[in-house]
């Protein structure tokens, strides 16, 4: 696309949902409107409002003002539609994969768009990056509650996933404490164990299982009957949604979406059963799942969508096309999207995180 004055800016959000989606797009506005003097408009339900383009919505001031302090996002978001691999309903029923990124291209220009604000995990940076090779003015935002993105140290949502995590894990000791009983809590986080690791530390677990540290579930047992032999009644166990059985077995894929990422679920129910049999103890079973992508964002994850929506916009203004704004220890930088599209950010099994864990007595079930 060739160099032109900046007017009218789009911005989407794709993939689940997180606290912190509305602090970006408030930040883009405000900075867009108050600094550069463009037009926003929200594109609805990430590419979608792209693909059909009635669904889109102008987002001024005062549609933006008192939207800080709120989880999801205003302009929806799906985690399904991919414009490279549409999947088309057909007359009779069925579907069929097409490519609707011309027709996307197309409706960017009759829009007047002169760039768009892609906010996303990895998958939705990966069709930004489709976009931007076809000539889009694409600068992304890196968010998921998983953390799971290489290219950035922190992504936001991650904090509040933690906090409702951790909070779930302080509610579940009382009634576990209670009933001298084993909790086991699933948590999301995909093939990283980042939220379980950090809620687990925060939340004063006994036991944290992450994808990352290949588990046996006779460690586990042996671990739980040595705490209830010392006196220790109760045990809570965070068992990540990803989490691997050294021994193998069933994975914990129930399911997989059009553009081929799996969908995980089961594993706290497995390793809570299977504790049971092995332990002889009462054991229940918790799926925190979308609990913790709901709510009002942290105060962390509100200055930090803020700072990301800011600079997105900023780097939209030096042309920085075709990059992602990422957290680099204290700074906002602009990467290539690619950086970010390269490789899942894994909890480092040898990192301090562990080691600190460890010597507060947790188990992760390796030794
Ligand atoms: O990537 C965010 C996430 O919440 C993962 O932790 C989880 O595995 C997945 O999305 C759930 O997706 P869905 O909203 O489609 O159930």
């Amino acid at each position: 696309m060739a160099l032109k004055e900046i007017k009218k800016i789009g911005i989407s959000t794709g993939g689940g949902d997180c606290p912190g989606l509305n602090a970006v797009i408030r930040a883009v506005v405000y900075t867009a409107v108050n600094q550069y003097g463009w037009e926003v408009i929200g594109i609805k339900d990430s590419f979608n409002g792209l693909v059909y383009p009635d669904q889109i919505m102008p987002l001024g001031l005062d549609e933006v003002k008192d939207i800080l302090h709120l989880g999801g996002t205003i302009i929806g978001t799906t985690n399904r539609g991919n414009p490279f691999h549409w999947e088309k309903q057909k007359k009779d029923g069925t579907t069929e994969i097409v490519d609707y990124s011309d027709r996307v291209m197309e409706n960017f220009e009759h829009l007047d768009l002169d760039a768009l604000i892609v906010v996303g995990g990895d998958g939705t940076m990966k069709i930004a990056q489709g976009f931007f090779d076809k000539g889009m003015n694409v600068v992304g935002v890196p968010k998921t509650i998983d953390n799971d993105l290489s290219a950035t140290d922190t992504t936001f949502g991650f904090d509040s996933a933690v906090r409702t995590a951790s909070e779930a894990l302080d509610k579940l000791r009382s009634t576990a404490e209670s009933h001298h009983r084993v909790m086991a809590v699933e948590m999301m986080g995909r093939s990283s164990g980042w939220i379980a690791l950090h809620s687990g530390l925060a939340g004063n677990a006994h036991v944290i299982l992450i994808p990352e540290i290949p588990f046996s579930l006779d460690i586990v047992a042996r671990f739980l009957k040595t705490r209830m032999e010392k006196g220790n009644k109760y045990s809570i166990v965070v068992v990540a949604e990803g989490a691997n059985p050294k021994e193998g077995g069933e994975s914990s894929i129930v399911g997989k979406r059009p553009d081929g990422t799996v969908l995980l679920g089961g594993m706290g129910q497995k390793v809570g059963s299977a504790l049971g049999d092995l332990t002889g103890l009462e054991v229940r079973v918790l799926v925190l799942g979308h609990l913790q992508r709901g709510g009002s964002p942290s105060e962390f994850d509100r200055i930090l969508g803020t700072r990301y929506g800011e600079a997105a916009t900023h780097l939209i203004a030096e042309r920085g096309f075709g990059k992602m704004v990422a957290l680099r220890g204290t700074a906002i930088r602009g990467i290539p999207i690619t950086e970010a599209i390269g490789e899942t950010k894994k909890v480092y099994p040898e990192g301090t995180l562990v080691k600190v864990a460890r010597s507060m007595g947790i188990c992760f079930g390796d030794r």
